[in-house]
């Protein structure tokens, strides 16, 4: 009998597409040389082709072949996060084609952190683009149990633990403006990365860079308002001395007036008065938050509330908190104060 990487090495080989557990999330991977491959991972996914991949490789040298600056800066970080959750956005070679980048000269590369993934892109000998092994717009798979509940039968999942992190990967966009010898950074998007830990690596260095909170209005364009969105509303309450009874007039009230569909991911409204009301509950330990914030999202789901809750503490600020928040805002149907 084959072993789960002879069969996904196949499939990859044979242009199909495979979930495979990465220490963020599961990724829906295909080879990044095969336009019909990487076509179907929009398609399975239903994702729109403007939201680009993120190229997985499995060594610095496989990284250096996908882009054309992979400069001092660049080199700096790798060495340092990766493998792990960090996605560098640079330059891309002509490896890399636009339908992974949707259109853009950059691309997205990542050195992900587990070994069936780096045996698997080993295994194929080609960089495997993957977005999360999810429908577009709905909350990102960390069990191999979670990628079949999205895709059944029509997707080969390989089987690994739970993902460690649980959140996606930070996604850095380096910009080297080369007459100046300076750069720019920008994070795309939050994660298990920190700015902090970024800045604590490079200002002993003697890089001279800077941060921005935007390079230009393309450079991200999967970066939605909405995102990992359970099918039943989810309501996030900042007003911790909100009492159930308050909460219940208020929910009963504002829910109707919810649109049926957010950027083409569509809600379950409840149907006459409110009863059923699921509450979220995090770790106190961020790090434990991110591991466990989807799996908690799917299993607060799967019991079929009217509505889903999350009561924001205000004890749960830094850096981690923010990546975890990053996802629970865009997960969000409402937001009362
Ligand atoms: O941890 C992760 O990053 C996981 C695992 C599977 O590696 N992957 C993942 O991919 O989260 P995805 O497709 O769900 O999210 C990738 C996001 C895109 O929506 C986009 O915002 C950004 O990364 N991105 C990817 N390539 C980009 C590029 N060339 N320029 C700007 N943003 C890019
Ligand atoms: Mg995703």
């Amino acid at each position: 009998m084959s072993t789960q990487l002879e069969i996904a090495t196949e499939l990859i080989k044979n242009e199909d597409v495979v979930a495979f557990p990465t220490e963020t999330v599961y990724g829906l991977g295909a080879r990044i040389d095969s336009r019909k491959a990487v076509e179907k991972i929009f398609t399975t996914k239903q994702r729109p082709f403007f939201d680009p991949l993120i190229v997985h490789v499995a060594s610095i040298q496989q990284a250096q072949e996908c882009t054309t600056d992979f400069n001092p800066l660049v080199q700096v970080l790798a060495e340092k996060f990766w493998p792990g959750p960090l996605t560098l956005v640079i330059p891309k070679s002509e490896k890399i084609s636009d339908v992974i980048t949707s259109g853009l000269q950059d691309v997205g590369i990542r050195f992900p952190n587990h070994p069936i993934a780096l045996q698997l892109i080993q295994a194929v000998g080609v960089p495997i683009a993957a977005p999360s092994a999810n429908k577009f717009g709905r909350t990102s798979p960390t069990t191999a149990q979670h990628v079949r509940h999205e895709f059944g039968d029509a997707v080969f999942v390989m089987d690994g633990e739970p993902s460690q992190i649980g959140i996606e990967s930070t996604v850095l966009a380096v910009k080297s403006i080369s007459d100046e010898k300076k750069y720019q950074l920008c994070i795309l998007r939050k994660g298990f990365v920190t700015r902090s830990q970024i800045d604590e690596l490079l200002k002993p260095l003697s890089f001279n860079y800077s941060w921005v909170d935007h390079l230009d209005k393309k450079s991200s364009p999967g970066n939605m308002k909405h995102h990992y969105m359970p099918s039943v509303p989810f309501v996030i309450c900042r007003n911790t001395a909100m009492k159930l009874s308050e909460l219940n007039t208020i929910l009963n009230s504002r829910l109707s007036q919810l649109p049926d569909q957010v950027e083409g991911v569509t809600l379950i409204k409840p149907k006459g008065q409110i009863n059923k009301i699921e509450f979220l509950k995090l770790p106190t330990d961020p790090v434990l938050a991110a591991r466990e914030l989807y799996s908690l999202l799917r299993l607060a789901s799967l019991r079929s509330p009217q509505v889903l809750c999350f009561i924001q503490l205000p004890s749960q600020i830094g850096e981690m908190w923010e990546s975890v928040f990053d996802r629970l805002y865009k997960a969000a149907s409402l937001i009362l104060d």
